[in-house]
């Protein structure tokens, strides 16, 4: 066996067994706590690209705090804790991830963890015009009740400002959507970009506001 197989095969038994231990903590009923946040990114071993573990730690409690399905645009670790997590309090989650390759290594993970709450659709970047967003599948949900939004990345045309045109007619009246990198000049005009078309709270979370959550306001 090549080392780079080799070291396939030992990542993927790591992560097998956190995956095994968050399960079982799971049964506690309680949130995760840092050990097994970062145990699971440092399993995860996309360093540099995954969300931070205070993002996760959002990203489960907005879980805790909403219903319905789940939406997430860009595909990761995020992906992986959402899908544990669906497993345990039986909820469906889509991801929605522009990068073929990617999407295609997300979901045989999730297959080989035995993860079957979350897919992961491979939906290209397309021109809506002025932005580019998702190409978006038919068939989705019209009541999503969280949005995790880490991606596309943030220098395509538009950013993600394509998230409430293209994906809004999907999402409940109640969704609560977590977006990251809003310490970032550019997220920063999004939001009030969004907020000039509609009546949308604000929550920027943290001292630097790396992540805010958003909630339409009817
Ligand atoms: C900021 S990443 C975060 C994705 C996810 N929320 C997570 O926690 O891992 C956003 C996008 O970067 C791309 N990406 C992820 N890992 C990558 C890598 N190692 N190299 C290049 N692009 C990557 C994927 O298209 C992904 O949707």
């Amino acid at each position: 066996m090549s080392s780079r197989a080799q070291k396939r095969r030992v990542e993927s038994r790591n992560l097998k067994r956190v995956i095994g231990k968050v399960r079982e903590y799971l049964k506690t009923e309680k949130p995760l706590g840092w050990q097994q946040r970062i145990q699971l990114l440092l399993a995860w071993g996309n360093i540099g690209y995954s969300a931070s573990a205070r993002y996760l730690q959002q990203v489960e409690r907005i879980f805790r705090e909403s219903e319905g399905p789940i939406m997430e645009c860009g595909s990761g670790a995020t992906t992986l804790l959402i899908a544990i997590l669906a497993e345990k309090y039986n909820r469906k989650a889509w991801a929605f991830e522009h990068h073929a390759h990617w999407a295609n290594h997300v979901n045989d993970v999730l297959q080989a963890l035995e993860l079957r709450q979350v897919t992961v659709n491979h939906a290209p970047l397309k021109s809506y015009g002025e932005y580019e967003w998702y190409d978006v599948p038919t068939g989705l949900p019209n009541d999503f009740g969280m949005v995790i939004c880490d991606g596309p990345p943030g220098t395509i045309k538009g950013g993600r400002y394509g998230l409430f045109p293209v994906m809004g007619r999907h999402l409940d009246p109640d969704c609560r959507i977590l977006l990251d990198d809003t310490h970032r000049k550019k997220e920063q005009e999004l939001i009030k970009r969004w907020e000039g078309e509609r009546r949308l709270g604000t929550h920027p979370i943290g001292f630097f506001g790396s992540c805010t959550e958003l909630a339409l306001m009817s």
